[in-house]
């Protein structure tokens, strides 16, 4: 009878892990939804600018020609379609449907996975994984973070390259400060704000887009989004990728490594498996 009160806490105890596993292995990012055409339609092609520049310079001379690369969170897919033409065989990952399904009808053929970055598996191995347009920013624990890299390191061959952009303080104090920017959309109006609290080390950034209900009587319909971005030190990034098991990791600042003022504090990571 003394053993009944350790054999229920057990029980409970296998329940609760049972539980949290099922719904970590649930949980998704979905925050993108919402904005993927408005996204899409403003915001995709100068990140693929930006990025490719960069890759050019950091990643791509290192790749054998069709080499098989994943781009984790690759949104509306602007980036894999211009790898995608250069030769190289894509898969796209991310956790809003809606940005995965414009990247599909970039690259109709591509296989795309829609999972969590910090909980997918793939049973191929890549020669190599990239995240840009500070992605990994938008997990917002530490733990997180590091579970993404981890399986990241799981998904690369050995040998295989990570390379990642994020956004490092600098970069939210100097960009992070849109008051009231005002964008047309259609037959809509938007406004954009972004902020950065350096207390918290949260980025956010709000939009409001205004629908008209009926132009004569001038009624508008208001919808509101938030998105959130957590700035990690770059410490903090190279202690997760150590956990994860990346022993060769490269930064590069974005103005003083690769002489890009108007993104300084973006910084670019190759890490190697
Ligand atoms: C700023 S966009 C970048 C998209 C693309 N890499 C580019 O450069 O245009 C961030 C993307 O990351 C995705 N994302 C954010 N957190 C995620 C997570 N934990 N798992 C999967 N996707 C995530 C979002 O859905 C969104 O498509």
């Amino acid at each position: 009878m003394k053993n009944i009160p350790k054999v229920t806490a057990l029980c409970l105890s296998i329940v609760f892990i049972s539980l949290s596993s099922i719904s970590n292995a649930q949980q998704r990012y979905t925050d993108y939804d919402p904005i993927a055409d408005f996204y899409n339609r403003f915001w995709s092609v100068p990140l693929e600018r930006l990025a490719i520049g960069k890759l050019e310079k950091i990643m791509l001379p290192n790749l054998k020609p069709k080499a098989e690369i994943l781009d984790l969170m690759c949104g509306t897919g602007h980036i894999a379609a211009t790898l995608h033409k250069k030769g190289f065989r894509m898969t796209g990952l991310d956790g809003s449907a809606k940005m995965l399904e414009f990247a599909k009808k970039k690259i109709p053929n591509m296989k795309t996975i829609l999972a969590d970055a910090r909980y997918f598996t793939t049973s191929k191995k890549f020669d190599a994984v990239i995240c840009m347009s500070d992605g990994l920013n938008h997990i917002m624990k530490e733990e997180g973070l590091t579970k993404a890299f981890t399986q990241v390191y799981k998904a690369l061959k050995s040998g295989g390259q990570f390379v990642f952009d994020m956004n490092w303080e600098e970069r939210y104090i100097k960009g992070w400060n849109l008051r009231g920017l005002r964008v047309e959309y259609d037959n809509s109006e938007g406004i954009i704000s972004s902020s950065y609290n350096k207390n918290t080390r949260i980025g956010s950034i709000k939009f409001w887009l205004y629908y008209p209900i009926d132009k004569a009587k001038n009624t508008w319909k208001r919808k509101a989004w938030e998105l959130t971005q957590y700035c990690y030190t770059p410490q903090q990034i190279k202690k997760a990728l150590q956990t994860a098991g990346f022993q060769t990791i490269k930064a590069y600042e974005a103005n003083q490594d690769l002489g890009d003022a108007r993104n300084a504090g973006r910084a670019y990571y190759v890490c190697k498996k």
